[in-house]
């Protein structure tokens, strides 16, 4: 299959350890074992409609992960993502400075966030680099901003 993304939109990384600027302190980003720590998240998966396996990890600017994998609802309108499982574990036990998200599932290329997933990271994670890597490959790194994902992400004005 080919590549959801074009080449100039994306970078393939094999190599351990990113750096990104978080409110300007460069904070290490070890995307290997945020990948690893996605994909055992993904164990957790309760997908018994689709089948379909989603983990996702977070990591904070002090260093902590928290992962999260889909739940399913028969209602299948009610299931909740990955990544927004992975956030709403990581908002509501208080952490809020989020420096990158990864998501694994078993998909050419590894999976990308859905609009809706987007949208939440877009308002708490919108420094975040995203890391994507499918469950059969997970040295195959692809990494993105949650800023290009998705820009001109909604903002409530009241
Ligand atoms: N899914 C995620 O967990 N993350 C996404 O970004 C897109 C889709 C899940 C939802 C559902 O359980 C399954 O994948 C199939 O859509």
């Amino acid at each position: 299959m080919s590549q959801p993304q074009s080449r100039r939109d994306t970078e393939q990384i094999k190599l351990c350890g990113s750096v990104s600027l978080w409110q300007n302190r460069t904070v290490k980003i070890d995307s290997q074992k945020l990948i690893a720590a996605a994909a055992r998240a993904r164990e957790g998966s309760v997908s018994p409609y689709s089948k379909f396996k989603v983990g996702a990890a977070l990591l904070t600017k002090s260093g902590e992960i928290i992962g999260g994998a889909n739940v399913e609802s028969a209602s299948y309108g009610l299931t909740c993502c990955a990544e927004r499982v992975a956030l709403f574990k990581a908002l509501t036990d208080g952490r809020k400075h989020f420096v990158a998200v990864a998501v694994v599932a078993r998909c050419d290329g590894g999976p990308m966030p859905c609009g809706a997933c987007r949208q939440l990271l877009a308002e708490y994670a919108p420094d975040a680099k995203v890391f994507v890597a499918d469950s059969d490959d997970l040295k195959t790194i692809r990494v993105f901003t949650v800023r290009r994902l998705l820009p001109a992400a909604f903002v409530l004005v009241p």
